[in-house]
C-alpha cells in the first residue's frame, strides 16, 4: 500500500501538547486528592496537593495563552474552523464511529494536507479548548483571589459556585481526556496517531484515500 508522510503537528504544538497533557495529569489528580481524600490517609498530603495544584493551575493558564495566540494568528487555525455542512459531516463521523469501524469501513474524513481533523475530533477540541478549559482557568483564578468572587449571587454563595463551576468544568475534562485516549488509538493502526503526535508526521496511507472516493463516486451515481 502507498503512504505519503505529512508535516501535521509542528515543534511548537508538540511542546504545547505534551506540557498540557503533563500540567492537566497533575491537576486531575492534585484535584481528585482535595475533593475526595479523607484528612487523616490524603492520597497527597492536602497543603501540598494544594501547592501543586496552584503552580499547575498558573502554568497551564501559559502555555493556554500560547496556544490561543498561535491559533488565532496564524493558518493553524483553520483546522478549527467548522464550515457549512458540518452537522451532516458530524452523523457520517458518528456512523463510522457506531458502526463502520466495526464492519472494516474506511475512514469517511481521512486526514490530509487541508483537513486535519474529522468532524468528532474537530468539534470536541474545539469545545475543550475554547470553552471548558477557559472556564477551568477563570474559575481557578478565581478562587485563589477569592475577595473577587461576588458574595451573593440570587441568595447562593458565589465562592460555592464558583468552586462548583470549577469542579463539573474540571470533571469534564477527565472524561474528555479518556475520550480522547480512545479515540487516539483508532487511526490506522492503533499507535499511528501517537506517533503522529510524537514525531510531528502523519502518515497518509494513499488507498484509504482511493477507497473514499470511489465509495462516494459511487454513492452519488446512485
Ligand atoms: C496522556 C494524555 C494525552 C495523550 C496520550 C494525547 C494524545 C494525543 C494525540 C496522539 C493527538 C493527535 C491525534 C489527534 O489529533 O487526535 C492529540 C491531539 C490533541 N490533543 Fe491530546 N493527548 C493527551 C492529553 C490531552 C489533553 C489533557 C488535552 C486537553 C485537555 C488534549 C488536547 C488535544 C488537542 C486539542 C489535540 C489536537 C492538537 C492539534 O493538532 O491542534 N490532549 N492528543
Amino acid at each position: 500500500m502507498a503512504t505519503k508522510k505529512i508535516y501535521l503537528y509542528p515543534l511548537w504544538l508538540r511542546i504545547w501538547h505534551h506540557m498540557n497533557a503533563i500540567l492537566m495529569l497533575s491537576l486531575i489528580l492534585t484535584g481528585i486528592s482535595m475533593q475526595y481524600s479523607n484528612p487523616d490517609y490524603p492520597l497527597i498530603r492536602f497543603d501540598i496537593a494544594v501547592s501543586i495544584h496552584n503552580i499547575s493551575g498558573v502554568l497551564l493558564t501559559l502555555s493556554y495563552i500560547y496556544f490561543f495566540v498561535i491559533i488565532l494568528f496564524t493558518s493553524i487555525g483553520r483546522y478549527y474552523v467548522m464550515g457549512q455542512g458540518f452537522f451532516k459531516s458530524f452523523l457520517i463521523q458518528a456512523r463510522y464511529y457506531i458502526l463502520g469501524i466495526f464492519r472494516g469501513e474506511p475512514h469517511p474524513f481521512p486526514v490530509n494536507e487541508q483537513r486535519k481533523f474529522n468532524p468528532i475530533q474537530q468539534i470536541s477540541y474545539n469545545i475543550v479548548q475554547h470553552a471548558i478549559t477557559p472556564i477551568t482557568l477563570i474559575t481557578g483564578w478565581a478562587m485563589l483571589y477569592p475577595e473577587t468572587i461576588v458574595l451573593n449571587v440570587f441568595g447562593y454563595s458565589g465562592i460555592m459556585l464558583t468552586s462548583l463551576l470549577h469542579v463539573i468544568a474540571g470533571f469534564s475534562i477527565s472524561v474528555f481526556l479518556l475520550i480522547h485516549l480512545y479515540f487516539i488509538t483508532v487511526g490506522h493502526t492503533v499507535a499511528s496517531n501517537l506517533k503522529s503526535m510524537i514525531t510531528g508526521y502523519h502518515e497518509i496511507h494513499v488507498d484509504d484515500e482511493e477507497d473514499i472516493k470511489t465509495n462516494s463516486d459511487k454513492k452519488t451515481k446512485h
